[in-house]
């Protein structure tokens, strides 16, 4: 069942282009993203079309402010019915506590997930202009740590991060993975990648491919291929 797994990311911003990939994905994907282009454009329409639709929803706004802002964002948000929302996990346990109180009082069955280095963060990025000195893998770990220990449902992170982060964690510890590449398409600002069958042997629970799809003339053909020929890589 990986088509559960795949999340197309609608990272659009016209309505025009909305109700096309609503018409394509609707009978083919279990659930979507929206991010911020896409709600700050068209949040309330798109989350209508869909449910309408019966698509579940990731709502991929990495909330990231004072605890008392990010609660109430989360309080609100929660009540949209997504079934599930992000924070930074550089906004520290207290904030991330603060969220999923909020979160989980409107919306018990909904998923809360820590964004822990976002995957078009490189090393010398990372410690050069964001000044974090140490590994990039290291870090990753630490903020899985904290969004653990602030009693979230698991983190973002790159597909390359999966495995030690489950060994540490458990495996119930849910790992979205976005920097998805299939064979042969442009990694684009996207530093560290897998391709989707990588990623699932290496244990992600749910993979976000945007532009591989999205871009594409027909994005339900895409996403088909993409099921296909992984299914037939992890078959050998
Ligand atoms: O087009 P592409 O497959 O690179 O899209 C990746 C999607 O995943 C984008 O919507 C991006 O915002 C999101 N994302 C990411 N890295 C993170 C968290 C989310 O690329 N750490």
């Amino acid at each position: 069942m990986i088509y559960k797994q795949i999340i197309p990311a609608l990272d659009i911003q016209d309505e025009k282009s909305l109700r096309f990939l609503v018409d394509e994905l609707a009978n083919e994907a279990d659930i979507v993203k929206v991010g911020m282009e896409l709600f700050y454009s068209h949040g309330k329409l798109a989350l209508q079309l869909l449910q309408e639709r019966e698509l579940k929803i990731f709502l991929d706004l990495k909330l990231h402010d004072i605890p008392n802002t990010v609660g109430k964002a989360a309080k609100t948000l929660a009540k949209s019915g997504v079934e599930i929302l992000n924070v930074h996990a550089a906004g520290g346990v207290e904030m991330m506590k603060c969220a999923l109180d909020n979160f989980k009082t409107e919306n018990p069955s909904g998923k809360l997930i820590g964004v822990t280095q976002l995957t078009s963060t490189s090393q010398s990025v990372m410690n050069t202009q964001l000044g974090i000195p140490g590994n990039i893998d290291d870090v990753v770990i630490r903020y899985a740590e904290s969004v653990r220990t602030a009693g979230l449902d698991g983190v973002v992170c790159s597909a390359l991060e999966v495995k030690r982060i489950k060994s540490l964690f458990g495996s119930d510890f849910l790992c979205i993975t976005p920097g998805i590449r299939p064979k042969g398409c442009a990694s684009d600002d996207q530093k560290r990648i897998m391709t989707p069958t990588q990623a699932l042997q290496a244990g992600s629970d749910y993979l976000v491919i945007g532009r591989a799809i999205t871009n594409e003339k027909s994005p339900k053909i895409a996403f088909q291929k993409i099921l296909k020929d992984t299914q037939n890589e992890l078959d050998c």
